[in-house]
């Protein structure tokens, strides 16, 4: 199998798994579908939470210098000219004039002819046209009456809200420069070729953070940021030699940005952007004090003069994540001659944290292992089963990223300890219920 082939071979395969397991479905699957939509099922609705909490815990909970906010996704519709979204958030765009199919220009080597799925626009004998450029922000309209005075945007990203609210936040909470305002949040892109899955898609959800800084130290908190966000990811358990940085050229920096860095993952269909880090300089700060007149500079007592705070900025994309989260931990194996999946995702995200067996439906098992789920379900998302043979049911488990299977068998009748058994090293250790309370938090607290 060619390179191309096996990396279209693991997503097929992934994609199937999520449906399988309840991790991700087609948005409106009975109608059809509908294209670049998707929705979280039971275990990825967990695992996303799983994730939110875990970057919110991180940026957020853990630190003094941040605060949070959770910003309402229509905005006025001046953000969007002040920002320079409306006049400058294009990707450049051409038709082909054969099979009416429409293409992001700066990306026809990655792009599939619809008709010759085999080929690209530049090898399908494609005409082109020449080349426009396409507002990537979703419109609506606002109230009753639909006319351009009631033009409304979907956000693009979240980080405007996190502008507009600048002064609130630093008035109430009364942080002083550094500071950062985090945010996790829907933002919406009319995407010419969403695709890969959840990698593009039209609504996603970002969980992105600004960061207030003098502008003669922004260059030690860029630096500062960059090494932080990396370690987010090692943290969560994504392999290092998967990851790289980006540094964006003159040619890739979006139009706010003084310099940009992308952490990139290797994904079966190449490496691509995971999050960016930019320095925003006081670019938006000083549009918006431009257009509202509100004075949006900053002093305190430890300096002489007024100042815009420059920004750094990480974004990083959920959905993005979730992606890479399920990428790295898929995993197959040959068990006694049968192949066996894998998804090896870390305890402190996985959406079921046990599995809880009775080894056989007599002997009293049942009712201890029931015993057991009610008891551990006050701490933690678990699962029971009681179906099938053992194997089978670890081999459930696997596939659905449980980290650990508790199994009641005849010892614990008389003992009261039962096999915790591992996923990943499939090793066994018998333990109380206490125990098993104790080691689950320690595996699991984020
Ligand atoms: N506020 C800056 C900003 O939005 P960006 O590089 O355009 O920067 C940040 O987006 C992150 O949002 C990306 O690194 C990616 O993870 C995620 N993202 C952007 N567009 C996306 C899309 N169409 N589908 C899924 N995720 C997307």
């Amino acid at each position: 199998m060619n390179a191309k082939a096996k990396s279209n071979d693991l997503m097929d395969k992934l994609v199937s798994l999520c449906k399988r397991r309840g991790y991700v479905f087609p948005s409106s699957e009975i109608y059809g579908g509908l294209t670049s939509c998707w929705d979280y099922g039971p275990l990825g609705a967990e695992l996303k939470r799983n994730l939110k909490n875990y970057w919110w815990n991180v940026m957020t909970n853990r630190r003094d210098d941040i605060e949070g906010l959770d910003a309402a996704i229509l905005m006025h519709p001046q953000v969007w000219h002040t920002s320079g979204h409306v006049a400058e958030f294009n990707d450049p765009m051409v038709d082909c004039k054969i099979c009416k199919a429409r293409f992001r220009a700066d990306k026809l080597e990655e792009s599939r002819c619809p008709k010759k799925p085999s080929k690209t626009p530049l090898t399908c004998g494609a005409e082109l046209t020449e080349v426009k450029q396409f507002n990537l922000m979703f419109k609506t309209f606002m109230g009753p009456v639909e006319d351009t005075s009631s033009t409304i945007y979907l956000r693009p990203e979240t980080a405007q809200g996190i502008y507009v609210n600048f002064l609130n936040v630093k008035n109430s909470s009364r942080q002083k420069i550094p500071f950062g305002i985090a945010q996790i949040g829907k933002a919406f892109r009319n995407e010419i070729t969403p695709g890969n899955f959840i990698f593009r898609t039209r609504e996603f959800e970002q969980m992105e953070m600004q960061y207030f800084v003098h502008p003669d130290e922004d260059e030690q908190w860029f630096e500062y940021w960059r090494q932080q966000r990396w370690e987010f990811y090692l943290e969560l358990g994504i392999t290092q030699e998967k990851l790289r940085w980006h540094e964006h050229g003159e040619d890739e920096l979006a139009h706010y940005a003084k310099a940009a860095y992308d952490i990139e993952y290797e994904f079966p269909f190449g490496w691509q952007e995971l999050e960016g880090v930019h320095n925003r300089t006081d670019f938006d700060l000083s549009r918006h004090m431009e257009a509202t007149k509100k004075d949006l500079s900053y002093r305190d007592d430890r300096y002489t003069e007024k100042f815009i705070p420059y920004i750094i900025e990480t974004s990083a994309g959920c959905d993005r994540t979730i992606l890479t989260l399920l990428v790295d931990a898929y995993d197959e194996m040959e068990i006694k001659g049968e192949k066996r999946v894998f998804l090896r995702l870390s305890p402190k995200i996985a959406p079921i944290k046990a599995a809880v067996f009775p080894l056989v439906k007599k002997d009293g098992m049942p009712e201890f292992a029931e015993k057991v789920y009610h008891e551990l379900k006050k701490h933690f998302k678990v699962f029971y089963d009681v179906s099938g043979a053992v194997g089978r049911r670890y081999a459930r488990m696997d596939e659905a990223g449980c980290p650990y299977c508790i199994t009641v068998d005849g010892q614990t009748i008389e003992d009261e300890t039962m096999t915790v058994r591992d996923r990943d090293t499939m090793e066994q250790k018998r333990m109380k219920v206490a125990e098993i309370i104790d080691f689950l938090k320690k595996k699991t607290t984020i």
